[in-house]
């Protein structure tokens, strides 16, 4: 699957004009209501404090204008019945906003207001559009076929299972996951909202769409922090590209969308991923090769080449044989070296850790590092480049089954990986090496005050 374009089906429109504006009268003043909104699942006291004047795309004030003088965003637009309506509170909490982005096959992500702590929070929808779709009446998500529930259900759990382990992380560079409830017969993510725009978005307003590979190195290094975090605790993201690394306000760059349900949403249960063409490397496409690290590198190395040439690199099952990109693109010899290792079709010739890929990087451009990588934000942890051993949603104690080795490719697009894959857990070297280290800072403090006794004592 490619960037995703727009959502072409124009029958799906309606209107939510601004026919339905109407003043209502409250203690606390006067609210208007939002075009075409409704409640679910709200509480007594949520309707009670019910639509004000504020914009659904960026809840500041807009005074009930249709057009939001803060954001631009026209809420009297017509919008597909496939989103819920702005002004529905979902979880008897969260009032849905606008759509953010461009919805792919999986879910819906929305922009929210938390009415308890009165702030922005993003909200992604389990709606996985080959499987189900929204209600004719209501809210709610229905079924398109009845032999799909089986599918839908195990695309829910693993949504499930994914925002769980997700919501362990704590990290500047990974989004950071708030809550998960279900409601409207299917489940929600609920996320930090961040000012800013997606590298994808960002890309695609630039002339000529890329930047200079200083600019971009610098851009992909949190990418690289974020995802040493992530693989030294086991897990794969398995779709990093453009679209699903955000650029924050304040120079914050955010990693993005943890593949959640994603097997569902092809109809082959979970062990069927959709793969960004271009981004996936060639291990995505077989089935029972073992994901890693590596798989991600090569999606980070797929984005620095969509940067700095304007253009994501040829799918990875096109360059079997006859590899377009072999030849010398035009930039520095050393930084080249970077860019073909991280892209490397063979595993083996791959980066096989974040921090590996981030030095060298930094080093063929000669920039300057603020940080040394092994002594990271994370740099407790030793990088494990072992194989995947077990899904992510075994328990812990689950027997690591033996890795498969890489079939031939299969030719179908989507076909390709097992569930998210997991590292065994990460070997705390740099622990015990500060245990040892402390260890002899006391056994010396030790030895020099037996010295001074000795030698003081009358
Ligand atoms: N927490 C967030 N804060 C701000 N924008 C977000 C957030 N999460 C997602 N987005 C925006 O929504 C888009 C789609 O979100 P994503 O999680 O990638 O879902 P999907 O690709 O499955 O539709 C992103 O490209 C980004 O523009
Ligand atoms: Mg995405």
């Amino acid at each position: 699957m490619a960037d995703r374009g727009k959502d072409t089906r124009v029958s799906f429109l309606r209107r939510d004009g601004p026919t339905a504006r109407r003043p209502a009268v409250h203690s606390l003043g006067i609210f208007i209501q939002w075009p075409g909104s409704r409640v679910s699942n709200a509480t007594a006291s949520d309707r009670d404090v019910t639509y004000q004047k504020h914009c659904p795309g960026c809840f500041v004030n807009k005074s009930g204008l249709a057009v939001c003088p803060q954001c631009g965003y026209d809420e009297s637009a017509p919008r597909t019945p496939l989103y819920l309506p702005h002004g529905v509170v979902i979880g008897g909490q969260y009032r849905v906003g606008k759509v953010l982005g461009q919805p792919g096959g999986f879910g819906i992500t929305y922009i929210a207001w938390d009415v308890h702590l009165q702030q922005r929070v993003a909200i992604k929808e389990y709606l996985p559009r080959s499987l189900a779709k929204r209600a004719d009446q209501g809210e709610g998500v229905v079924l398109l076929a009845a032999e799909h529930e089986a599918a839908f259900k195990d695309g829910l759990e693993q949504f499930l299972n994914e925002a769980r382990v997700i919501a362990r992380f704590d990290h500047p560079n990974i989004v950071r996951v708030r809550n998960f409830f279900r409601a409207n017969d299917t489940a929600y993510l609920v996320m930090d909202y961040y000012e800013g725009v997606s590298l994808g978005d960002y890309l695609a307003s630039l002339d000529g769409g890329r930047v200079p590979p200083d600019v971009a190195a610098q851009l992909l290094a949190p990418v690289l922090d974020g995802l040493q975090f992530v693989h030294d605790r086991g897990i794969v993201h398995r779709d990093v590209k453009p679209h699903n690394i955000y650029l924050a306000q304040g120079g914050r760059t955010i990693l993005l969308d943890f593949g959640a349900a994603r097997a569902a949403a092809d109809g082959e249960g979970p062990g069927a991923v959709l793969l960004s063409e271009g981004y996936a490397p060639l291990e995505q496409y077989q089935r029972g090769s073992p994901l890693g690290p590596w798989t991600d590198l090569y999606s980070v190395a797929a984005t620095l080449y969509r940067m700095v040439i304007g253009a994501p690199p040829p799918a990875a099952l096109d360059r079997v044989g006859q590899d377009s990109i072999a030849k010398p693109l035009g930039f520095d010899a050393g930084f080249e070296r970077v860019l073909r290792k991280g892209l490397a079709l063979a595993v083996a010739d791959r980066y096989r850790s974040a921090y590996d890929m981030r030095a060298d990087l930094f080093a063929a451009l000669d920039l300057l590092d603020e940080h040394s990588p092994r002594l990271g934000a994370t740099g407790i942890f030793a990088v494990s480049s072992e194989p995947v051993t077990r899904p992510i949603n075994e328990p812990d104690t689950a027997p690591a089954p033996d890795t498969a080795p890489p079939t031939g490719p299969a030719m179908t697009k989507a076909a390709a990986s097992e569930n998210p894959r997991v590292l065994g857990p990460a070997t705390p070297a740099g622990l015990t090496a500060a245990w040892i280290i402390a260890g002899a800072i006391v056994f010396g403090a030790a030895l020099i005050a037996a010295v001074l006794w000795l030698r003081l004592a009358p």
